[in-house]
């Protein structure tokens, strides 16, 4: 049977700021420099969610799109869309949200979601058209 990898791409708009509460104003501004503005800063984020699976031999289809575009919009972007990450989402409030930080909190709630017969294999968080995460898991 052949295993495919099918990718659904969201997006979201959301505010953050790089600040390790752990450190002085002088080292959060050294090291995250403007990323650390005290009055946060946006991005337009783009999420490729990748899938791994075989054709269901009745639909020839790996996941129901309908199904994959409903869990990642309850799960994920109406959690983040137009949010503060660093004040308003529950489930990034242990870590600095970074993109690399995000898309392992991502990874833990989809990968919960998916029909057993379907693997997350991927994840790609662009921040901006130069910066973006991949992440597979590990
Ligand atoms: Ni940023």
């Amino acid at each position: 049977m052949a295993i495919l990898h099918l990718t659904r791409k969201e997006h979201f708009n959301a505010a953050h700021r790089l600040w390790n509460s752990g450190w002085s104003e002088e080292k959060n501004f050294e090291v995250f420099g403007i990323c650390a503005n005290p009055h946060f800063h946006g991005h337009n984020f783009d999420l490729y969610v990748t899938v791994k699976g075989t054709p269901n031999p009745d639909t020839g289809c790996v996941i129901d799109l309908k199904e994959l575009k409903k869990i990642i919009r309850i799960h994920v972007i109406e959690e983040l869309d137009h949010k503060n990450l660093n004040l308003d989402v529950p489930w990034l409030q242990h870590c600095i949200p970074s993109i690399e930080n995000i898309v392992v909190e991502v990874w833990k709630r989809i990968s919960a979601q998916l029909p057993k017969d379907v693997l997350l294999h991927k994840l790609t968080l662009w921040e901006t058209i130069n910066n973006f995460v991949e992440y597979y898991g590990e």
